[in-house]
């Protein structure tokens, strides 16, 4: 048995459909999992529609802020292993609005970890040795890169330039401090940018499909040559299902695709795409949609992961490349237009108005 936090959001979901071996043949699991999920705008259960009378999914709807649920969970259920998914994810709605993320963030994760150090310390000792404290993060902890400079290591120092990378930033502080602290056995992954089926349309690459079948502006933040490095969303599970079962306690690993790409390029792969799968109905190209925007305060120019570490010491690599993973995508949303209607009725909207105004 295993705790998941954050199961019904874009990553979580992916994780939860592959460990229990639903999606693309993946081998059926027997270890059940707990979904610990508080059902933000960003978490979805139709994700998990799949699961339905899997007795292997307990779904709990709760936060990992509420310390006496997570104490009560781990007393009945007794998993061997907590991977925290939770948190508020999307930078522009940190700058809008940076409270959720640091109650989510910070205080929850903070919240989480206590939990675990109790359980954990009270655990027989075979039991208390292999307990792991797995902690997904994310890239952006390193800051900007210039051009040229080395992609992120793990051993870059932490220069986090927005709310939602500095509340992540403090969260991998304090599971290191807990790992050096309490002797907590935790395991810390920072990621680069995911993609894949169960994005949330208000990322680019979810966005950037909705809106060109819309027929709505495809908003570019500056001059569109900011670069990412882009993950297929199923390797990065891959990667923290493997550092879970072979990772050094209280080490960090780096998760990345060696796919780094500038937004603006990102787009016109997308409509190029677009325009072969489903054209436009008056033959132009997707790409007449594109509208420059103002920039997000703050923008990072450039993050690009190098993920020699993992790579070397526990032999994970990405199965997809960029252009196997976005075609992917692209027709993983042309099958689940439902699916994208539901999440983008109701509050998705007011969150249009709000970050594009007149373009939304
Ligand atoms: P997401 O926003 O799609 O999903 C987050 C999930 O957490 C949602 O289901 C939401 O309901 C849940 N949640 C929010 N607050 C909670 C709380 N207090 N208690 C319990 N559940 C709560 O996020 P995502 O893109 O799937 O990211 C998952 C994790 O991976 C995050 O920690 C993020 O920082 C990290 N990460 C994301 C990316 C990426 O490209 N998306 C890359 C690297 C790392
Ligand atoms: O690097 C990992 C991070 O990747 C994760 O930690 C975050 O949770 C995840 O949201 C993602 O952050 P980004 O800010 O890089 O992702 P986003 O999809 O919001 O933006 C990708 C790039 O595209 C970024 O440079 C901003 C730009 N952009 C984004 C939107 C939504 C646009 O140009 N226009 C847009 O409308």
């Amino acid at each position: 048995m295993i705790l998941v936090t954050g199961g019904a959001g874009f990553i979580g979901s992916n994780f939860v459909l592959d460990w229990l071996g639903q999606p693309d043949g993946v081998a059926p699991n027997p270890e059940p999992l707990i979904n610990l999920d508080a059902l933000t705008y960003a978490g979805n259960l139709e994700n998990l529609a799949g699961l339905k009378g899997d007795s292997r999914h307990i779904f709990v709807h709760g936060s990992i802020g509420d310390l006496d649920l997570i104490t009560r969970l781990l007393a009945e259920y007794q998993p061997r292993a907590v991977i925290n998914f939770a948190a508020e994810s999307h930078v522009d709605r940190s700058i809008h609005g940076p409270e959720d993320f640091i109650q989510t963030n910070i205080v929850g994760t903070f919240h989480l970890l206590e939990a675990a150090r109790s359980y954990w310390q009270d655990l027989d000792p075979e039991r208390k040795d292999h307990f792991r404290f797995l902690h997904v993060s994310t890239d952006e902890v390193y800051g900007s890169l210039a051009k040229d400079d080395p992609a992120f290591a793990e051993t870059n120092r932490y220069e986090p330039n927005s709310p939602y990378s500095a509340s992540k930033a403090a969260s991998d502080h304090l599971v290191r401090a807990y790992h050096h602290t309490y002797g907590l056995p935790v395991l810390t992954t920072n990621c680069s940018n995911n993609y894949g089926p169960y994005h949330f349309p208000e990322k680019l690459i979810p966005l950037v499909i909705h809106n060109a079948l819309a027929g709505k502006p495809l908003p570019i933040y500056g001059d569109g040559q900011q670069i990412r490095d882009w993950l297929y969303v199923k390797d990065h599970c891959a990667a923290i299902r493997r550092v879970l079962e072979a990772g050094k306690l209280g080490e960090v690993y780096n998760i990345g695709g060696w796919n780094e790409k500038a937004n603006l390029d990102v787009v016109h792969t997308l409509c190029a795409i677009l325009d072969e799968l489903s054209p436009r109905a008056d033959g132009h190209s997707y790409r007449t949609q594109i509208t420059f925007v103002t920039d997000r305060p703050g923008h990072d120019r450039r993050y690009a992961i190098d993920s020699t570490k993992l790579e070397r010491e526990l032999g994970w690599k990405p199965a997809e490349t960029f252009e196997t993973g976005i075609r992917k995508t692209v027709l993983w949303y042309l099958d689940n237009q439902a699916w994208v209607n539901n999440v983008t009725s109701g509050a998705y909207r007011d969150w249009l108005g709000k970050q594009y105004g007149e373009t939304a």
